[in-house]
């Protein structure tokens, strides 16, 4: 009889395009500081945000790929674009193949099962990349939690490639931030609360802080998800007892890993050291 092997004990994974799922990492390590997380950007093909749908998901399904290869139980799509464009599939289709006793996990459903808290007038704004933008599921998934809430999407194309280039404090930031906040307005002027749902965003938000009418909030979602994750843990011992528990972290990036680092430390809060990873038909 041939011996079964137990499934992989391991850090939480935690994905995204490049750098903007460092703000989620970082709320994470807060709210669970003694689980072990593993990070990768593929910030060699980033950003997704405009990519065609295959293109997201392949690359998505790839990265999932090589968290399992790594031995994460769990991973955490730290990227509303990969959550927005591959997540359903690889939950309904692929994990049953590839890793049936592990888990993947977005971050638009815990924000929109929260999201309507927040509003007073029923009005809420979205700003998204092209790609969440066009995948409707904001709209979809908020109408299921809170089904009379207004929600108006704005995608801001620009906002991220000025973020990958640490230009979030430049004019040419000023330009765009305007351009998005007026155009969302413009549509709604009610709105009383703006969703940055784009990891990298968080990085803007003194910016579009500056740009917004008094009395609307900006909400981020690293502490959402953080505590999503806090509450999943403890629904699903299964998984909670395959994450290992001893505070360690590591950074991983698909391009040249001393210009991660350096990029990086703004997204996560303090240096870190990352390593390269490849994806794609060499890594699986
Ligand atoms: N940070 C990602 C998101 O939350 C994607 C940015 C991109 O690669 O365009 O959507």
């Amino acid at each position: 009889m041939s011996a079964v092997t137990p499934p992989a004990k391991g850090p939480i994974g935690v994905f995204d395009s490049g750098y903007g799922g460092l703000t989620i990492l970082r709320s994470l390590v807060e709210q669970l500081p003694s689980y072990d997380f593993c990070y990768l950007g593929d910030s060699a093909r980033s950003p997704y945000g405009n990519r065609s749908f295959d293109a997201v998901y392949t690359y998505t399904l790839e990265a999932v790929q090589w968290f399992f290869k790594q031995g994460c139980p769990l991973v955490i799509l730290a990227c509303n674009t990969a959550s927005a464009k591959a997540l359903r599939t690889i939950q309904q289709k692929d994990l049953q193949k590839i890793a049936p006793a592990n888990r993947v996990l977005g971050v638009i459903r815990p924000t929109t099962e929260v999201i309507g808290q927040y509003s007073q007038t029923g009005k809420v704004g979205i700003l998204a990349t092209e790609g969440t933008v066009q995948s409707q599921s904001y709209p979809i998934e908020i109408a299921k939690f809170f089904p009379s809430l207004e929600v108006t999407q704005e995608a801001c194309p620009m906002w991220v490639p000025l973020i990958e280039n640490n230009e979030q404090d430049s004019e040419g930031a000023d330009y765009f931030v305007q351009k998005h906040l007026n155009a969302i307005f413009s549509k709604s002027p009610q709105i009383d609360l703006l969703l940055l749902a784009c990891t990298h965003y968080p990085l803007l938000r003194t910016k579009i802080e500056k740009y917004i009418p008094a009395g609307v909030k900006l909400l981020s979602q690293g502490d959402i998800v953080a505590s999503s994750l806090v509450d999943y843990l403890n629904r699903h011992p299964e998984i909670a007892s395959r994450c290992t528990r001893q505070g360690n972290l590591q950074f991983h990036t698909t391009d040249n890993r001393l210009d991660f680092d350096r990029h990086a430390a703004h997204f996560f809060g303090s240096p870190i050291s990352s390593k390269e990873a490849q994806l794609g038909d060499s890594c699986c």
